[in-house]
């Protein structure tokens, strides 16, 4: 794992929903309510809600994060032949209050202890992402939250990667991202960043050009992997 890759980096750019936000909370949550259903119905949500991003981009035909997510989860649920609209709004509503994973408070006050510039660039809209970056109190570690809708395209397109260049005024070598996500590392990496892949869920090696510059299990890693 080189610390080289990361070394002259001027800002620390995060994915929000898997990386920082733990989106299995969600369904979890409600596992009382879903018993064995919650893992399958929580897998098929997220997806398809992924699936749709991907769609709607490759179409042009946009919709906000939040619009999709509600999409992918109607279809989850009727896939699992569950018609119950308070629990529809309860199941979308965690969205809203999503933890954070243990690791994501120490990683970021490391980072604005050394001084660096923190952000978010997420597929989340506005109103999403905001919420659940207050609700979980990470608000005063991060400098900017970024959404793809002000370029109304979704993550792997690089319009989406260089509102981070536009916000952070630097350069896409100039910045660090880190994601969960395997997809949204390589459409990354491809558009420049230096890219570490927070590998949480063990996942296997997309066969996808670019590969991260680093891989880690958590971002207890980070100070580690960044020298702070
Ligand atoms: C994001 O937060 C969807 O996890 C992805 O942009």
């Amino acid at each position: 794992m080189s610390r080289k890759a990361f070394r002259d980096v001027k800002a620390y750019v995060f994915d929000a929903y898997g990386t920082l936000f733990d989106i299995g909370s969600a369904a979890q949550r409600l596992k009382k309510e879903l018993g064995r259903k919650a893992k399958p119905l929580s897998d098929l949500w997220r997806s398809k809600q992924l699936e749709y991003t991907w769609l709607r981009s490759l179409m042009g035909c946009h919709a906000d994060f939040w619009r999709v997510t509600g999409d992918a989860l109607d279809y989850a649920l009727e896939s699992h032949g569950i018609e119950d609209t308070a629990l529809r709004r309860r199941l979308m509503n965690t969205y809203l209050e999503l933890g954070a994973y243990d690791d994501v408070r120490e990683a970021l006050t490391r980072l604005k202890a050394a001084k660096r510039r923190t952000a978010i660039l997420s597929n989340g809209s506005p109103k999403m992402i905001e919420t659940v970056v207050q609700k979980s109190g990470l608000a005063p570690l991060l400098d900017e939250v970024l959404s793809v809708e002000e370029v109304a395209i979704y993550k792997p397109h690089p319009m989406v990667y260089r509102l981070a260049v536009e916000h952070l005024n630097a350069a896409p070598d100039e910045i660090a991202f880190f994601s969960s996500n395997p997809w949204d590392v390589a459409g990354a990496k491809r558009f420049g960043f230096r890219v570490a892949w927070v590998n949480r869920f063990g996942q296997t090696r997309e066969r996808l050009p670019d590969k991260a510059d680093a891989e880690i299990k958590s971002l207890a890693e980070l100070p580690k992997l960044l020298g702070i």
